[in-house]
């Protein structure tokens, strides 16, 4: 029986993540996936103040490995790796983990596993979280039978706040660059139209809470939805909510969700409410079909028959949805993490490390917020 067992790391943005997953004959399971986040703190402030963010994740990391230890009921000796991400992110943020890794690396003598992040987020898709969301460690190792891997070559959609790309991936870490968004990321577009509209941040899953009692009144532009590339654009949809907001809302409704701060206790009337609604579902559909459109489009271009989806913004329920809907129209097998694995996660990094070869000296690793998957 092969096991392995990887401590991953996740500090890239306002998360301070820590997990434990064993990986028993093939078979990746959760052990521990503990997260701390300031999201309450940059909610507050509308979005993510870097240095506040470091500061949390500082006062945080180590509780968090404590207690990801603990709930795992292994100790360091048990380890056989750290995986950390190495970037790309904000770099405060970043040095925090990177750091803290090193040290551990050094002092528990265990080989260290740099990580891309955006990596990372396609690996929660090879991560048997079995019938519980999350993941829990169960004794009994025989795989269920609604769980199967991704297998290659299969189109990888990675959406989230920062990045939005189509690869196509061939094997793990073998991987060709099909295309990505030239402004903003697809969970940007969502959390920038959210503030616009007076959301708290992130606003991703607010709109598309908002969005399931809306109706899509008014078509909002998808840039590039025709383009013969695998490129999106996200900059102009918020313009264009910004301009739909101030001509559709009367003076004094639009106060209430066109301030640019959120104000989540005012009550707006009925009005306004549905207004709004309708508004969240306009947004929704426009940046969902960009999505749908590119990477259905990508696999049958390549002739790919499966799809791996990751990031934030593969936690929206729409954007499974029509990827399910146009994926079993096309036989195309469809992988979506659990939302809790979509979002920033210390899991997705541990199980990035049973993928990557690569080991570093503590000594040598440094923590690169501009790495990408383009090159
Ligand atoms: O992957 P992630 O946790 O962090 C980054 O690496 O960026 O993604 C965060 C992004 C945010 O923009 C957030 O608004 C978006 O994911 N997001 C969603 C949903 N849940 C999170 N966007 C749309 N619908 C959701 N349900
Ligand atoms: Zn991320």
């Amino acid at each position: 029986m092969s096991k392995n067992i990887i401590l991953g790391i996740e500090t890239s943005c306002d998360e301070t993540s820590v997990a434990v997953l064993e990986q028993v004959n093939g078979r990746i399971q959760i052990l521990s996936n503990i997260t701390a986040s300031s999201a309450l703190i940059q909610s507050k402030y509308g979005g993510i103040i870097p240095e506040q963010a470091a500061r949390e994740q500082l006062k945080s990391i180590i509780p968090v490995i404590t207690e990801a230890l603990a709930e795992a009921n292994i100790s360091q000796q048990d380890l056989d790796a750290i995986a950390v991400t190495q970037g790309p992110g904000l770099i405060g943020s970043l040095l925090v983990g990177v750091e803290t890794a090193k040290v551990l690396a050094t002092i528990w003598e265990k080989p260290i596993i740099p990580i891309n992040h955006l990596i990372g987020h396609f690996s929660a898709n090879w991560i048997d979280v079995g019938s519980e969301e999350g993941g829990r460690r169960t004794e009994n190792l025989t795989p269920p039978p609604n769980f199967q891997p991704p297998t290659f070559p299969c189109i990888g959609l990675l959406v989230s706040g920062g990045h939005t790309d189509l690869v196509l991936f061939k094997n793990h870490g073998q991987y060709e660059y099909l295309g990505g968004t030239r402004d903003d990321a697809a969970g940007e577009c969502f959390d920038k139209c959210a503030r616009l509209l007076g959301l708290p941040y992130p606003g991703g899953p607010h709109i598309s809470r908002l969005a399931k009692d809306g109706q899509e009144e008014c078509k909002l532009p998808r840039p590039l939805i025709n383009s013969k590339d695998f490129d999106f654009s996200f900059s102009g949809l918020k313009t264009a909510v910004g301009n739909l907001v101030k001509e559709q809302l009367n003076e004094r409704s639009s106060k209430s969700f066109f301030s640019g701060v959120p104000e989540t206790s005012q009550k707006n009337d009925a009005a306004s409410e549905s207004t709004l609604a309708n508004l969240c579902t306009s947004i929704e559909n426009a940046i969902v079909e960009c999505l749908v459109k590119k990477t259905i489009e990508a696999a049958k271009c390549h002739h790919i028959e499966q799809i791996i989806v990751a990031g934030g913004v593969a936690a929206n329920p729409r954007l499974s949805e029509e990827l399910r809907v146009r994926s079993e129209e096309l036989k195309i097998k469809l992988h979506i993490p659990p939302p809790i694995l979509c979002t920033d996660n210390g899991a997705m990094i541990a199980a990035a490390g049973f993928f990557e070869e690569k080991r570093v000296d503590p000594k040598d690793l440094q923590a690169n917020p501009n790495l990408s998957l383009a090159y």
